[in-house]
């Protein structure tokens, strides 16, 4: 890339935004580029506590905090909002956890397609759900981002669950926009390409020449132009935005 992102100020104080899924990987940079563009964030993991602190600590700024959820355990879900709203309400809500499991369709077991479909899709529905709820009650005119892909607008051999998951949240976002645009809540969604992370580090050198070549823009994106989106969604800057995904992938499909 030719310079090193940088976010523009603080075009979040005084928001308190949570993301799930943030103790490792996208989460944990989006929860990053947050606090630094001033807001007070809620860090979410699923196993790993240990990590989700040392993320929390590294975050400048004051307030945030980390909470245990599950995303495709309903009753986790309800415990985090019930937690989560003690301390304030909620400007901001990330969808970013998810999962793939992937295999050809003929080798596909129901289960892995159950399980990414539970955590992608319908963990988005169940905290989407709380956010707004949340919102309503707070009378908070909030932002909702849900992290979606570049395969559930193009497809891949081999990602039919994940495809699915992905483009199903697309669906899921557009509705509920519509449906709670007049109480001032917004929801979109980033869809990124193929992003650097553990997963794409244990690419071999083959592998990842094979995925630049398909990329207009010559690389894989890094984190921080995920996170870079999302702040912008979450901000008053796209005050006029909802429904819409925001596709970061180089240009990989346009
Ligand atoms: N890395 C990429 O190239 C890429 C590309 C497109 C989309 N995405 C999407 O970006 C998001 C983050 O991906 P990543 O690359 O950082 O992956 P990752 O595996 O490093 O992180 C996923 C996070 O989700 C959490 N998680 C998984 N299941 C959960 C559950 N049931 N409840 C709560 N948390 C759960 C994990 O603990 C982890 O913290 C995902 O939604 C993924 O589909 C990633």
């Amino acid at each position: 890339m030719s310079e090193n992102l940088k976010p523009t100020g603080q075009r979040l104080t005084g928001k308190r935004i949570a993301v799930t899924g943030s103790s490792r990987g996208i989460g944990a940079g989006i929860a990053l580029w947050l606090a630094k563009e001033g807001a007070t964030v809620v860090i979410t993991y699923s196993s790993n506590e240990a990590s989700a602190l040392a993320v929390a600590k590294s975050l400048p700024g004051q307030g945030h905090i980390c909470l245990p959820l599950n995303v495709s355990d309903e009753a986790s879900v309800d415990a985090f909002f019930a937690k989560v709203l003690e301390g304030g309400p909620l400007a901001g809500f990330v969808n970013n956890a998810g999962i793939t499991r992937d295999q050809l369709i003929l080798r596909m077991k129901t289960e892995d397609f159950d399980a990414v479909i539970n955590t992608n899709l319908r963990g988005t529905f169940l905290c989407a759900r709380g956010a707004v709820k949340a919102m309503f009650k707070s009378k908070t005119a909030g932002s909702i981002v849900n992290i979606t892909s570049v395969i559930g607008e193009m497809g891949n051999a081999g990602q039919s669950n994940y495809a699915a998951s992905k483009a199903g949240v697309e669906g899921l976002t557009k509705s509920l926009a519509k449906e709670v645009a007049s109480r001032g809540i917004r929801l979109n969604c980033v869809a990124p390409g193929f992003i650097v992370t553990e997963m794409t580090a244990a690419l071999n050198d083959e592998q990842k020449l094979k995925i630049q070549s398909g990329i207009p823009l010559g690389t894989l994106g890094e984190t921080e132009d995920i996170a870079a989106a999302v702040a912008f969604l979450l901000s008053n800057e796209a005050r006029y935005i909802t429904g819409h995904t925001l596709s970061v992938n180089g240009g990989l499909y346009i």
